[in-house]
């Protein structure tokens, strides 16, 4: 079965914000009626703020069940929790101490450990809490993806290699920009998921996101992710829509 593809497209990020958000709550209902736990991936970056912090009011906080949500990260920045580059750090901060999660279901990269020894154990969290259950691979039920203005996506960068993979699972990348050293999930873990949301927002975004959905989509490494068994789905903002809708008009 080949993956199926749709975007939608906001006027605003509070559109976009309340559409997630009810998104998240019709999602978890469906995934738990089948389930004990669901395991979610989360990415970093600016965006997330921008539609996780509408999950932390009424009338989410109470109509989710969020003891039966695990949270995992796609990828981290390999510095300490306090640091202000921390992907855990910094959604912590806006969303789960707003949110009532057990800590125990919450599985951060350890930014503070060398990443050689981190990859693993990282990896073996995901095998242990997530499982083998297709491809004889973890599959997780929800992966939310940002994308970088370069096409990048977790810490998947064009023409850079992965380092120290961890059973296809985990591997330790770069920042070719910055070269500042992430953990990262793998591609085949992305494309593993039964769901896999891009977010992405912004005009500087728009020639990439053009590229990926109408393109020459295996240009980035965004444009090469395909649920193969799932769907891959885009919640844009006008504004990275924008020659998506001029194109469709012609
Ligand atoms: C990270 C993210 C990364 C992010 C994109 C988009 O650690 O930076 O996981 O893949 O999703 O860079 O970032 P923005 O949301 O800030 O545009």
């Amino acid at each position: 079965m080949d993956y199926i593809v749709s975007y939608n497209v906001f006027s605003n990020i509070e559109e976009l914000g309340n559409y997630f958000a009810n998104l998240f709550k019709d999602r978890s209902e469906e995934l738990l009626r089948n389930k004990r736990n669901i395991n979610i991936a989360l990415s970093g970056g600016s965006t997330p703020k921008l539609y996780l912090s509408k999950l932390t009011g009424t009338p989410f906080l109470q109509n989710i069940d969020w003891n039966r949500i695990h949270f995992f990260w796609v990828d981290e920045r390999m510095v300490p929790p306090t640091d202000i580059m921390s992907n855990y750090g910094s959604i912590k901060e806006f969303f789960f101490d707003k949110i009532p999660v057990p800590e125990e279901n919450i599985h951060r990269i350890k930014g503070e450990i060398v990443p050689q020894l981190e990859v693993r154990r990282y990896g073996n969290e995901i095998l242990n809490n997530v499982g083998k259950k297709r491809n004889n691979l973890p599959e997780f039920d929800w992966i939310l993806l940002g994308m970088g203005n370069d096409g990048h996506t977790a810490s998947i960068f064009q023409n850079v290699e992965l380092k120290d993979e961890f059973q296809n699972i985990t591997a330790v990348s770069k920042n070719p920009e910055t070269s500042q050293t992430r953990i990262t999930i793998t591609e085949a873990i992305i494309n593993n998921a039964d769901y896999v949301t891009f977010i992405i927002t912004g005009k500087d975004k728009v020639e990439t996101v053009f590229e990926i959905l109408k393109g020459d989509k295996k240009k980035y490494p965004a444009g090469r992710i395909n649920p193969v068994n799932g769907i891959l789905e885009f919640l844009l903002d006008k504004e990275a829509a924008d020659m998506l809708i001029e194109n469709e008009k012609l």
